[in-house]
């Protein structure tokens, strides 16, 4: 054993004694990939919690040297051009199956947390999503800044990547993990165990994305939705094929679905916001025409999915009241108004449609198929909408607008290049309701960055 392996011991022995009341109080330490300790401690109930600040193996030394090649779409070529923060790694992060084009973006190392700068610690490669060490936000650095309690790693996903965060546990916390929560033996949890105030609880609204569930509405940079209160008036009936899923598969079903329909609800609000921003900036009659469409698609795709939503879960899913307090702050300027159509329709629903086309792909019940069919759609005509809009600012605007939306574009695209998750276990029968794992979502999203948004921002420069 040594030094480190023997320092390690002592302090998860000493985390499970005296005074420490904290989240667990057996556990295993998690070493990191060349052998020696990561600082971090796992307990039988799947509690990860941070007993020592350890030192990272660095990063590779170098990224990968195929991202020189004129095949790469990505963000950088080099590791030059990664210079956002300490050891900048230019790393292929996909490729398309379809051609030989890749994807490499830049990864940050670190190996200490002094790297990391205050309010976040250094995680090494085998306690972090990538495989690399890594800064992750932290309001504890080890289990001594927690009192009797521990400082435990929490792990959500955002956008199909694993997202992780260290804080202190509380005595009133209803989980300290995610395996803890309903549904997570399937691989992919529905619920999640995350923190809401001061403590945790499991939570099925934190494990939803905005990914494919076309227009998000924002109000203050978060999305707003209502919450599900079984409220009448919005399912109509309709009757997937549900005898032969499991319990488990329903209950999983029944939380996508509901998920989606509460987000196609927001967009109802979405669009009725745009509608007034294109009456404010004195917009044709065509775009605002598209805009009022628009809305009758987002409400019968909400009427849809909260519908499949009930089927699933045998029970009546539909939304309570929207909080729509600051909806409407200003300004509504050409700018402010050509920024949230570039997130929520040039970006947003470029990457629902084809988030939504892949699920129908894979679709086999009909009931289903019948509702994606109609969403594929709908969405690529919002999309193009949205399209149509920037053309428009651009007129109107001249090239200080088409340089703001280059620049808009750039951004909103950078945000969602991300690596693929990590391949998780997915039963079939998700995919044959309209469900895809994580990684085929991800390579959706990135071929539409690829073909469609990337190119469609070069063309405004034209
Ligand atoms: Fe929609
Ligand atoms: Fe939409």
């Amino acid at each position: 054993m040594n030094l480190g392996t023997l320092r390690l011991t002592l302090l998860t022995l000493l985390a499970g004694c005296g005074d420490k009341e904290g989240a667990c109080t057996d556990g295993t330490a998690i070493l990191l990939s060349d052998g020696s300790v990561s600082g971090f401690v796992e307990c039988e109930d799947e509690t990860v919690h941070r007993v020592s600040a350890e030192t990272c193996p660095l990063p590779d030394p170098a990224g990968d040297s195929v991202c020189s090649t004129e095949n790469n779409q990505g963000s950088c070529q080099t590791d030059d051009d990664c210079t956002d923060g300490g050891n900048g790694r230019c790393v292929q992060t996909s490729s398309d199956e379809f051609s030989d084009d890749i994807w490499c973006g830049c990864r940050y190392g670190c190996e200490t947390d002094d790297d990391c700068g205050t309010g976040s610690v250094c995680t090494c490669d085998t306690t972090s999503p990538t495989g690399r060490s890594e800064c992750i936000p932290a309001s504890c650095q080890t289990d001594a800044d927690c009192g009797k309690e521990q400082c435990v790693l929490d792990v959500y996903e955002w956008c199909g990547n694993p997202q992780l965060s260290l804080s202190c546990s509380t005595a009133e916390d209803e989980c300290t993990a995610n395996a803890q929560c309903e549904g997570s033996d399937l691989g992919s949890p529905y619920e999640w165990c995350a923190l809401d105030g001061e403590a945790r609880e499991c939570d099925s609204k934190s494990s939803g994305d905005y990914c494919g569930d076309g227009r998000p509405f924002f109000v203050d940079g978060a999305a707003v939705t209502a919450a599900d209160q079984g409220a009448d008036g919005w399912g109509a009936a309709l009757s997937p094929e549900v005898a032969r899923l499991s319990v488990q598969e329903r209950a999983v079903l029944a939380q996508r679905w509901r998920h989606a329909g509460l987000a196609e609800h927001a967009s109802v609000a979405s669009f009725a916001r745009y509608l007034l921003q294109l009456m404010a900036l004195g917009a044709p009659a065509a775009l605002v025409s598209e805009a009022t469409a628009a809305m009758a698609d987002e409400i019968r795709h909400a009427q849809q999915c909260l519908a499949l939503a009930s089927a699933y879960a045998d029970e009546v899913v539909g939304p309570g009241p929207l909080n729509i307090t600051g909806a409407l702050a200003g300004p509504h300027t050409l700018e402010s108004v050509l920024e949230s159509v570039i997130v929520e329709a040039c970006v947003g629903e470029t990457i629902a449609a084809i988030q939504a086309a892949e699920a129908l792909r894979l679709s086999t019940d009909e009931t289903v198929r019948v509702v994606l069919t109609g969403i594929v759609a709908d969405e690529w005509r919002h999309a193009e909408a949205g399209w149509r809009f920037v053309r428009w600012a651009v007129s109107q605007g001249g090239p200080v607008i088409a340089q703001r939306a280059q620049e808009l574009l750039a951004t909103a695209a950078r945000r969602r290049q991300t690596p693929p998750p990590p391949p998780q276990l997915h039963p079939a029968a998700l995919d044959a309701h309209g469900c895809p794992d994580a990684e085929r979502l991800h390579a959706a999203e990135q071929a539409a960055l690829r073909e469609v948004i990337l190119p469609c921002t070069a063309a405004l420069a034209a």
